[in-house]
C-alpha cells in the first residue's frame, strides 16, 4: 500500500492519509474558515440544502453546521473511511448532517437540487478538475453560492512557511514539513492562474478567484447565474 504522503497523488484517502491530514495539516488549514463566512454562508437562505464535496473528516462541515444550525447538509467523499469518520464525528447532529460515498466527477444527484455547494481542500485530488466543477455547477440551483478552496501551487514561500508553523508536529520538523507541503500538497494542487482558467467557463456571477490572504490557499467563489 502506498504510504502517505509519498504516493503519487492521494486519490482515495486511506485511514493513514486521513489521520495525517486531520492530526497534522488540518489545524493549519482551519484558520482560513473565514472565507466560508464571507463567500458562502451569507448567500444561503434559511433551511438551505447544501453539498460539501470531499468532506473528509468533516472539519469544515462541522464549522458550517455550528454556524448555521438551520442548514441541511450532505457531506460527500470518495473514501469510505472518511465517510465513516465524518459520520462518527457528527453523530450528535442528527439527520440534518448526513454523509455518503461519492465521486466529485460523477455526482449522483439531479440537476439544481442544492442551494449551495462547497468543497474544501479536495479539488487537487479529483481525476478531472474541470468535470468536478461542471458537476458542482450542475447540481447547484441558480443564484446558489459555490466556494472551492485548495492549496495554492503558486504560493509565496512566506505564506507556506507561516502555514506549516501551525502543523501539529515538533518545530524541528519545520523544514521537512515545508518541503513536503511544497512538493506533495501545493505542488500537486492548482495555481492561481489555473484556478482562473478553471473558473472561466463556469457561469458565475460575482466571480472571485483569489489567494486567501496570508495563506498558501486559493479559492474560487461566486453564485450560479440564472
Ligand atoms: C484534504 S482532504 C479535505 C477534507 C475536508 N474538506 C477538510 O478540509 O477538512 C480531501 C478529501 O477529498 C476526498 N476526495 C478525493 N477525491 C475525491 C473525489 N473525486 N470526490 C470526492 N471526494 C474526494 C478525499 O478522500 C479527502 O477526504
Amino acid at each position: 500500500m502506498p504510504m502517505a504522503p509519498f504516493d503519487s497523488i492521494t486519490a482515495v484517502y486511506t485511514p493513514a492519509h486521513a489521520w495525517m491530514y486531520e492530526a497534522i495539516v488540518a489545524p493549519a488549514v482551519y484558520p482560513s474558515r473565514h472565507v466560508i463566512d464571507e463567500h458562502f454562508l451569507p448567500f444561503l437562505a434559511e433551511n438551505a440544502h447544501i453539498l460539501d464535496v470531499g468532506s473528509g473528516g468533516a472539519s469544515f462541515t462541522k464549522y458550517i453546521a455550528d454556524r448555521r444550525p438551520d442548514l441541511d447538509i450532505i457531506g460527500l467523499d470518495l473514501a469510505v473511511p472518511q465517510v465513516k469518520r465524518a459520520t462518527r464525528r457528527m453523530r450528535h447532529y442528527g439527520e440534518r448532517v448526513r454523509f455518503r460515498v461519492g465521486d466529485a466527477t460523477r455526482l449522483d444527484f439531479a440537476d439544481g437540487v442544492f442551494d449551495g455547494v462547497i468543497s474544501y481542500g479536495s479539488i487537487k485530488h479529483w481525476s478531472s478538475r474541470e468535470t468536478g466543477l461542471t458537476e458542482c455547477m450542475r447540481v447547484l440551483k441558480p443564484a446558489g453560492p459555490l466556494l472551492i478552496t485548495d492549496a495554492d501551487r503558486s504560493t509565496s514561500f512566506d505564506d507556506a512557511e507561516r502555514f506549516i508553523e501551525n502543523y501539529r508536529t515538533p518545530r524541528l520538523l519545520g523544514g521537512i514539513n515545508l518541503a513536503i507541503f511544497h512538493t506533495w500538497i501545493a505542488g500537486r494542487s492548482i495555481s492561481l492562474e489555473e484556478a482562473r482558467d478553471l473558473a472561466d467557463p463556469l457561469d458565475l456571477v460575482d466571480e472571485e478567484v483569489s489567494r486567501i490572504p496570508g495563506m498558501p490557499l486559493v479559492m474560487i467563489s461566486g453564485r450560479k447565474a440564472g
